[in-house]
Protein backbone atom coordinates (compact mmCIF):
# COMPACT_ATOMS: atom_id res chain seq x y z
CA UNK A 1 0.00 0.00 0.00
CA UNK A 2 3.00 2.23 0.40
CA UNK A 3 3.67 1.01 -3.52
CA UNK A 4 6.47 -0.86 -3.32
CA UNK A 5 6.78 -3.57 -5.21
CA UNK A 6 6.35 -6.95 -3.16
CA UNK A 7 7.74 -10.87 -3.64
CA UNK A 8 6.30 -13.35 -1.31
CA UNK A 9 6.50 -17.10 -0.24
CA UNK A 10 3.98 -19.66 1.13
CA UNK A 11 4.13 -23.19 0.84
CA UNK A 12 0.41 -23.65 1.45
CA UNK A 13 -1.59 -23.51 -1.46
CA UNK A 14 -5.03 -21.84 0.31
CA UNK A 15 -2.54 -19.34 1.89
CA UNK A 16 -0.79 -18.80 -1.37
CA UNK A 17 -4.43 -18.28 -3.09
CA UNK A 18 -5.67 -16.04 0.00
CA UNK A 19 -2.40 -13.71 -0.51
CA UNK A 20 -2.30 -13.41 -4.20
CA UNK A 21 -6.21 -12.83 -4.07
CA UNK A 22 -6.11 -9.92 -1.73
CA UNK A 23 -2.68 -8.21 -3.12
CA UNK A 24 -4.65 -8.09 -7.07
CA UNK A 25 -8.02 -7.64 -5.98
CA UNK A 26 -8.50 -4.06 -6.25
CA UNK A 27 -7.39 -4.32 -9.89
CA UNK A 28 -11.09 -5.88 -11.09
CA UNK A 29 -13.58 -3.35 -11.57
CA UNK A 30 -16.07 -2.60 -9.06
CA UNK A 31 -19.08 -2.88 -11.33
CA UNK A 32 -17.77 -6.44 -12.84
CA UNK A 33 -17.50 -7.61 -8.88
CA UNK A 34 -21.11 -6.21 -8.36
CA UNK A 35 -22.69 -7.96 -11.11
CA UNK A 36 -21.09 -10.47 -10.93
CA UNK A 37 -21.96 -10.65 -6.78
CA UNK A 38 -25.85 -10.01 -7.89
CA UNK A 39 -25.64 -12.82 -10.49
CA UNK A 40 -24.32 -15.60 -7.33
CA UNK A 41 -27.23 -13.94 -5.25
CA UNK A 42 -29.89 -14.49 -7.82
CA UNK A 43 -28.37 -18.16 -8.82
CA UNK A 44 -28.11 -18.92 -5.39
CA UNK A 45 -31.81 -18.18 -4.00
CA UNK A 46 -33.40 -19.57 -7.34
CA UNK A 47 -31.86 -22.79 -6.72
CA UNK A 48 -32.95 -22.49 -2.67
CA UNK A 49 -36.29 -21.88 -4.02
CA UNK A 50 -36.47 -24.51 -6.73
CA UNK A 51 -35.38 -27.70 -5.34
CA UNK A 52 -32.67 -27.43 -7.52
CA UNK A 53 -29.98 -30.48 -7.52
CA UNK A 54 -26.66 -29.41 -7.08
CA UNK A 55 -23.86 -30.90 -10.03
CA UNK A 56 -21.22 -30.40 -8.12
CA UNK A 57 -19.48 -33.08 -5.78
CA UNK A 58 -17.35 -33.25 -2.63
CA UNK A 59 -13.54 -33.83 -3.29
CA UNK A 60 -13.69 -37.78 -3.22
CA UNK A 61 -10.54 -37.96 -1.57
CA UNK A 62 -11.01 -35.61 1.72
CA UNK A 63 -11.78 -38.08 4.33
CA UNK A 64 -12.81 -36.79 7.51
CA UNK A 65 -13.62 -38.59 11.30
CA UNK A 66 -17.16 -37.03 10.92
CA UNK A 67 -18.86 -35.84 8.98
CA UNK A 68 -17.43 -32.53 7.27
CA UNK A 69 -20.93 -30.88 6.29
CA UNK A 70 -24.42 -31.59 7.71
CA UNK A 71 -27.05 -33.04 4.29
CA UNK A 72 -28.64 -29.53 4.54
CA UNK A 73 -25.22 -27.55 4.67
CA UNK A 74 -23.83 -29.35 1.90
CA UNK A 75 -26.88 -28.96 -0.29
CA UNK A 76 -26.21 -25.13 -0.24
CA UNK A 77 -22.01 -25.89 -0.42
CA UNK A 78 -22.43 -27.53 -3.66
CA UNK A 79 -24.77 -24.83 -4.59
CA UNK A 80 -22.18 -22.15 -4.37
CA UNK A 81 -19.69 -24.53 -6.30
CA UNK A 82 -22.09 -24.58 -8.94
CA UNK A 83 -22.23 -21.17 -9.01
CA UNK A 84 -18.37 -20.68 -9.16
CA UNK A 85 -18.04 -22.86 -11.96
CA UNK A 86 -19.88 -20.99 -14.08
CA UNK A 87 -16.90 -18.31 -14.01
CA UNK A 88 -14.15 -17.88 -16.32
CA UNK A 89 -10.84 -18.82 -14.79
CA UNK A 90 -9.01 -15.80 -12.92
CA UNK A 91 -8.60 -13.38 -10.65
CA UNK A 92 -12.55 -12.89 -10.19
CA UNK A 93 -13.72 -16.52 -9.78
CA UNK A 94 -10.51 -16.63 -7.30
CA UNK A 95 -12.51 -13.78 -5.17
CA UNK A 96 -15.26 -16.27 -5.45
CA UNK A 97 -13.13 -19.44 -4.09
CA UNK A 98 -11.36 -17.37 -1.52
CA UNK A 99 -14.89 -16.33 -0.43
CA UNK A 100 -16.23 -19.97 0.19
CA UNK A 101 -12.98 -20.93 1.25
CA UNK A 102 -12.03 -18.27 4.03
CA UNK A 103 -15.94 -19.22 5.09
CA UNK A 104 -16.06 -23.25 4.87
CA UNK A 105 -15.31 -24.55 8.55
CA UNK A 106 -17.84 -21.76 10.45
CA UNK A 107 -20.50 -23.73 8.90
CA UNK A 108 -18.55 -27.22 8.88
CA UNK A 109 -19.33 -29.35 11.80
CA UNK A 110 -15.57 -28.52 12.31
CA UNK A 111 -14.22 -25.80 14.37
CA UNK A 112 -10.87 -24.39 15.38
CA UNK A 113 -9.47 -25.27 19.40
CA UNK A 114 -6.54 -23.88 17.88
CA UNK A 115 -6.31 -26.98 15.83
CA UNK A 116 -8.70 -28.37 13.69
CA UNK A 117 -11.18 -31.00 15.30
CA UNK A 118 -14.65 -32.15 15.13
CA UNK A 119 -17.35 -29.70 17.01
CA UNK A 120 -18.64 -32.89 19.09
CA UNK A 121 -15.30 -33.25 20.73
CA UNK A 122 -14.98 -29.61 21.83
CA UNK A 123 -18.40 -29.66 23.13
CA UNK A 124 -20.19 -28.06 20.37
CA UNK A 125 -23.19 -28.85 18.56
CA UNK A 126 -23.22 -29.73 15.08
CA UNK A 127 -24.12 -27.54 12.22
CA UNK A 128 -26.91 -28.71 10.59
CA UNK A 129 -28.10 -26.21 8.80
CA UNK A 130 -27.29 -22.79 7.83
CA UNK A 131 -27.32 -19.51 5.30
CA UNK A 132 -24.10 -20.85 3.46
CA UNK A 133 -24.67 -18.12 0.38
CA UNK A 134 -25.41 -15.43 2.53
CA UNK A 135 -22.14 -15.91 4.40
CA UNK A 136 -19.97 -16.09 0.96
CA UNK A 137 -22.23 -13.10 -0.16
CA UNK A 138 -21.27 -11.37 3.26
CA UNK A 139 -17.59 -12.37 2.79
CA UNK A 140 -17.52 -11.30 -0.86
CA UNK A 141 -19.55 -7.48 -0.22
CA UNK A 142 -16.28 -7.31 2.72
CA UNK A 143 -13.85 -7.75 0.12
CA UNK A 144 -15.25 -5.22 -2.26
CA UNK A 145 -15.18 -3.14 1.02
CA UNK A 146 -11.52 -3.58 1.16
CA UNK A 147 -10.24 -3.60 -2.61
CA UNK A 148 -12.19 -0.32 -2.54
CA UNK A 149 -10.60 0.89 0.52
CA UNK A 150 -7.14 0.00 -1.10
CA UNK A 151 -7.51 1.33 -4.22
CA UNK A 152 -8.16 4.63 -2.41
CA UNK A 153 -4.90 4.57 -0.45
CA UNK A 154 -2.66 3.75 -3.75
CA UNK A 155 -3.92 6.84 -5.42
CA UNK A 156 -3.18 5.35 -8.71
CA UNK A 157 -0.13 3.77 -7.93
CA UNK A 158 0.46 0.74 -9.21
CA UNK A 159 3.24 -1.36 -7.55
CA UNK A 160 3.74 -5.06 -8.48
CA UNK A 161 3.19 -8.36 -6.58
CA UNK A 162 4.10 -11.90 -7.14
CA UNK A 163 3.55 -14.61 -4.73
CA UNK A 164 5.49 -17.91 -5.43
CA UNK A 165 3.97 -20.91 -3.94
CA UNK A 166 6.58 -22.58 -2.92
CA UNK A 167 9.52 -22.62 0.07
CA UNK A 168 11.46 -19.24 1.16
CA UNK A 169 13.92 -22.15 1.62
CA UNK A 170 14.02 -22.08 -2.27
CA UNK A 171 14.58 -18.05 -2.92
CA UNK A 172 17.43 -18.48 -4.24
CA UNK A 173 15.67 -19.50 -7.62
CA UNK A 174 13.37 -16.53 -7.60
CA UNK A 175 15.40 -13.48 -6.05
CA UNK A 176 18.69 -11.88 -7.03
CA UNK A 177 21.22 -11.73 -4.64
CA UNK A 178 20.91 -8.87 -2.69
CA UNK A 179 17.62 -7.50 -4.01
CA UNK A 180 15.18 -7.07 -1.08
CA UNK A 181 14.74 -3.86 0.84
CA UNK A 182 12.95 -5.41 3.68
CA UNK A 183 11.58 -8.97 4.82
CA UNK A 184 8.65 -9.55 6.87
CA UNK A 185 7.57 -12.80 8.06
CA UNK A 186 5.66 -14.44 10.71
CA UNK A 187 7.47 -18.45 10.28
CA UNK A 188 5.33 -21.31 12.30
CA UNK A 189 6.17 -20.89 15.91
CA UNK A 190 7.57 -23.38 17.72
CA UNK A 191 4.76 -24.88 18.80
CA UNK A 192 4.01 -27.94 16.55
CA UNK A 193 0.90 -26.11 15.28
CA UNK A 194 0.17 -28.00 11.77
CA UNK A 195 -0.96 -25.30 9.08
CA UNK A 196 -1.69 -27.98 6.26
CA UNK A 197 -3.30 -30.45 8.46
CA UNK A 198 -5.33 -27.51 9.88
CA UNK A 199 -5.94 -26.26 6.05
CA UNK A 200 -6.61 -29.86 4.53
CA UNK A 201 -10.73 -28.77 4.11
CA UNK A 202 -9.47 -26.04 2.06
CA UNK A 203 -6.80 -27.48 -0.10
CA UNK A 204 -9.24 -30.71 -0.46
CA UNK A 205 -12.52 -28.43 -1.27
CA UNK A 206 -10.34 -25.95 -3.83
CA UNK A 207 -8.27 -29.02 -5.55
CA UNK A 208 -4.74 -28.63 -4.40
CA UNK A 209 -5.16 -32.24 -2.75
CA UNK A 210 -6.88 -35.17 -4.00
CA UNK A 211 -4.88 -37.90 -1.81
CA UNK A 212 -3.32 -37.45 1.26
CA UNK A 213 0.60 -38.37 -0.32
CA UNK A 214 -0.49 -34.09 -2.02
CA UNK A 215 -0.10 -33.35 1.68
CA UNK A 216 3.17 -34.97 2.40
CA UNK A 217 5.80 -31.92 0.30
CA UNK A 218 3.85 -29.06 2.51
CA UNK A 219 5.03 -31.11 5.30
CA UNK A 220 8.37 -31.34 3.93
CA UNK A 221 8.87 -28.08 2.83
CA UNK A 222 7.28 -26.54 6.53
CA UNK A 223 9.58 -24.27 8.83
CA UNK A 224 10.18 -26.84 11.60
CA UNK A 225 9.76 -30.43 11.30
CA UNK A 226 6.69 -31.78 13.33
CA UNK A 227 6.99 -33.64 16.31
CA UNK A 228 5.45 -36.21 15.25
CA UNK A 229 7.69 -36.78 12.70
CA UNK A 230 11.10 -36.76 14.29
CA UNK A 231 9.94 -37.64 18.12
CA UNK A 232 10.68 -41.60 17.27
CA UNK A 233 14.91 -40.42 16.25
CA UNK A 234 17.17 -41.14 18.25
CA UNK A 235 19.11 -38.03 18.58
CA UNK A 236 18.34 -35.06 16.20
CA UNK A 237 20.92 -32.69 17.05
CA UNK A 238 21.93 -28.81 15.51
CA UNK A 239 23.77 -29.18 12.58
CA UNK A 240 25.60 -25.76 12.99
CA UNK A 241 28.28 -24.12 15.14
CA UNK A 242 27.17 -21.34 17.43
CA UNK A 243 29.82 -19.46 20.02
CA UNK A 244 27.74 -19.66 23.11
CA UNK A 245 26.33 -23.06 24.23
CA UNK A 246 23.24 -21.73 25.64
CA UNK A 247 20.76 -23.55 22.68
CA UNK A 248 22.86 -26.59 23.01
CA UNK A 249 22.52 -26.67 26.77
CA UNK A 250 18.73 -25.96 26.56
CA UNK A 251 18.36 -28.74 23.99
CA UNK A 252 20.27 -31.10 26.76
CA UNK A 253 18.13 -30.25 29.26
CA UNK A 254 15.03 -30.65 27.39
CA UNK A 255 16.09 -34.17 26.18
CA UNK A 256 16.32 -35.40 29.89
CA UNK A 257 12.84 -34.34 30.66
CA UNK A 258 10.39 -37.30 31.57
CA UNK A 259 12.85 -39.83 30.00
CA UNK A 260 10.01 -42.74 31.27
CA UNK A 261 7.28 -40.89 28.77
CA UNK A 262 9.05 -42.79 26.01
CA UNK A 263 8.14 -40.72 22.36
CA UNK A 264 6.14 -38.61 24.87
CA UNK A 265 8.91 -37.29 26.46
CA UNK A 266 11.78 -34.60 26.53
CA UNK A 267 13.83 -36.48 23.59
CA UNK A 268 11.34 -36.43 20.89
CA UNK A 269 10.73 -32.28 21.61
CA UNK A 270 14.59 -31.69 22.25
CA UNK A 271 14.10 -33.79 18.76
CA UNK A 272 11.60 -31.43 17.66
CA UNK A 273 13.00 -28.29 18.89
CA UNK A 274 16.75 -29.16 17.48
CA UNK A 275 14.94 -29.31 13.86
CA UNK A 276 12.96 -26.12 14.17
CA UNK A 277 16.58 -24.61 15.09
CA UNK A 278 18.15 -25.61 12.11
CA UNK A 279 15.30 -24.35 9.94
CA UNK A 280 16.49 -20.83 11.69
CA UNK A 281 19.15 -21.31 10.36
CA UNK A 282 19.04 -22.01 7.35
CA UNK A 283 16.21 -19.01 7.36
CA UNK A 284 19.24 -16.93 8.64
CA UNK A 285 21.09 -17.87 5.52
CA UNK A 286 18.37 -16.98 2.99
CA UNK A 287 17.44 -13.77 4.52
CA UNK A 288 21.07 -12.41 4.41
CA UNK A 289 21.05 -14.14 1.06
CA UNK A 290 17.92 -11.69 -0.03
CA UNK A 291 18.54 -8.58 1.64
CA UNK A 292 20.07 -5.59 0.22
CA UNK A 293 23.32 -4.26 2.24
CA UNK A 294 21.45 -2.34 5.21
CA UNK A 295 18.27 -3.68 4.15
CA UNK A 296 16.04 -4.48 7.49
CA UNK A 297 14.18 -8.12 7.95
CA UNK A 298 11.04 -7.93 10.46
CA UNK A 299 10.59 -11.61 11.91
CA UNK A 300 7.48 -11.89 14.02
CA UNK A 301 8.45 -15.18 16.50
CA UNK A 302 6.47 -16.66 19.52
CA UNK A 303 8.06 -17.94 22.66
CA UNK A 304 7.81 -21.62 23.48
CA UNK A 305 6.75 -23.84 27.04
CA UNK A 306 7.52 -27.24 25.86
CA UNK A 307 7.87 -30.01 28.49
CA UNK A 308 6.92 -26.90 31.21
CA UNK A 309 10.36 -25.30 29.99
CA UNK A 310 10.44 -21.76 28.44
CA UNK A 311 12.10 -21.57 25.43
CA UNK A 312 13.15 -17.80 24.16
CA UNK A 313 12.98 -18.55 20.52
CA UNK A 314 12.79 -15.33 19.67
CA UNK A 315 16.49 -14.88 21.23
CA UNK A 316 17.69 -17.77 19.40
CA UNK A 317 16.63 -17.15 16.39
CA UNK A 318 18.45 -13.93 16.89
CA UNK A 319 21.39 -15.38 18.04
CA UNK A 320 21.36 -17.72 15.12
CA UNK A 321 20.74 -15.10 12.71
CA UNK A 322 23.66 -13.22 14.40
CA UNK A 323 26.18 -15.74 13.61
CA UNK A 324 25.55 -15.51 9.75
CA UNK A 325 26.67 -12.62 10.24
CA UNK A 326 23.26 -10.08 10.10
CA UNK A 327 22.99 -7.56 12.88
CA UNK A 328 20.43 -7.77 15.50
CA UNK A 329 19.20 -4.35 15.72
CA UNK A 330 16.53 -4.71 18.49
CA UNK A 331 13.76 -7.67 19.63
CA UNK A 332 10.65 -5.62 20.12
CA UNK A 333 7.88 -7.30 22.38
CA UNK A 334 4.62 -5.85 20.80
CA UNK A 335 2.21 -8.74 23.27
CA UNK A 336 3.72 -9.22 26.28
CA UNK A 337 0.82 -12.37 26.77
CA UNK A 338 -0.40 -14.34 24.22
CA UNK A 339 -2.89 -17.76 24.51
CA UNK A 340 -3.93 -20.83 22.71
CA UNK A 341 -0.15 -22.70 22.50
CA UNK A 342 -1.30 -25.87 21.26
CA UNK A 343 1.64 -27.73 23.23
CA UNK A 344 0.33 -25.84 26.45
CA UNK A 345 -3.05 -27.40 26.01
CA UNK A 346 -2.42 -30.32 24.48
CA UNK A 347 -2.78 -33.55 26.30
CA UNK A 348 1.09 -34.61 25.53
CA UNK A 349 1.83 -31.99 27.59
CA UNK A 350 4.17 -32.81 30.64
CA UNK A 351 4.56 -30.30 34.00
CA UNK A 352 2.82 -27.56 34.41
CA UNK A 353 3.84 -24.21 32.83
CA UNK A 354 5.11 -21.56 36.02
CA UNK A 355 3.62 -18.48 36.45
CA UNK A 356 6.96 -17.00 34.76
CA UNK A 357 6.56 -19.14 31.39
CA UNK A 358 4.13 -16.47 29.77
CA UNK A 359 3.93 -16.63 26.27
CA UNK A 360 4.70 -13.49 24.60
CA UNK A 361 4.75 -12.72 21.18
CA UNK A 362 8.10 -10.85 19.57
CA UNK A 363 9.30 -9.01 16.14
CA UNK A 364 12.88 -9.46 15.99
CA UNK A 365 14.55 -7.05 13.68
CA UNK A 366 17.75 -7.68 12.11
CA UNK A 367 20.15 -6.07 9.41
CA UNK A 368 22.31 -6.93 6.91
CA UNK A 369 25.65 -5.21 7.03
C1 LIG B 1 2.63 -18.00 11.51
S1 LIG B 1 1.94 -18.34 9.91
C2 LIG B 1 1.93 -16.74 9.20
C3 LIG B 1 0.94 -16.63 8.11
C4 LIG B 1 0.80 -15.24 7.48
N1 LIG B 1 2.08 -14.60 7.29
C5 LIG B 1 -0.10 -14.40 8.33
O1 LIG B 1 0.41 -13.51 9.00
O2 LIG B 1 -1.30 -14.67 8.35
C6 LIG B 1 3.24 -19.23 9.15
C7 LIG B 1 3.05 -19.50 7.65
O3 LIG B 1 4.30 -19.95 7.11
C8 LIG B 1 4.03 -20.87 6.07
N2 LIG B 1 5.28 -21.62 5.82
C9 LIG B 1 5.76 -22.68 6.52
N3 LIG B 1 6.96 -23.06 6.04
C10 LIG B 1 7.25 -22.24 5.00
C11 LIG B 1 8.35 -22.13 4.09
N4 LIG B 1 9.37 -22.99 4.17
N5 LIG B 1 8.31 -21.18 3.15
C12 LIG B 1 7.26 -20.32 3.06
N6 LIG B 1 6.19 -20.36 3.90
C13 LIG B 1 6.18 -21.31 4.86
C14 LIG B 1 2.87 -21.67 6.61
O4 LIG B 1 2.19 -22.34 5.57
C15 LIG B 1 2.05 -20.58 7.30
O5 LIG B 1 1.09 -20.05 6.43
Amino acid sequence: MSGHDAIGFEINPYAALACRTKLNAFRLSLGEVQESVERFKGFYAQAMASGYTPHSQPPPGFKTRGEFYSPKVLEKVLVVQDFIATLKEGLLRDLFRVAFSSTMVSYSNYSYEPSLGRRVTAGKENVEDFPVGEAVGGKLREMVQDSEWMRAQLKGVNPTSQVFSESFFKCRERLTSGSVDLLITSPPYLNNYHYNRNTRPHLYWLGYAETPSDMKPLEEENFGKFWQTVRERENVDLDFKLKSEEIAECLRTLREKNPEKGIYGGNGWANYAASYFNDCYKFALATKYALKRRGTALVVIGNSILQGGMIPTDRYLAEIAESVGLELIDIHIPRATRIGNSIIHSDVRVGVAEESHKLYEAVVELRKR
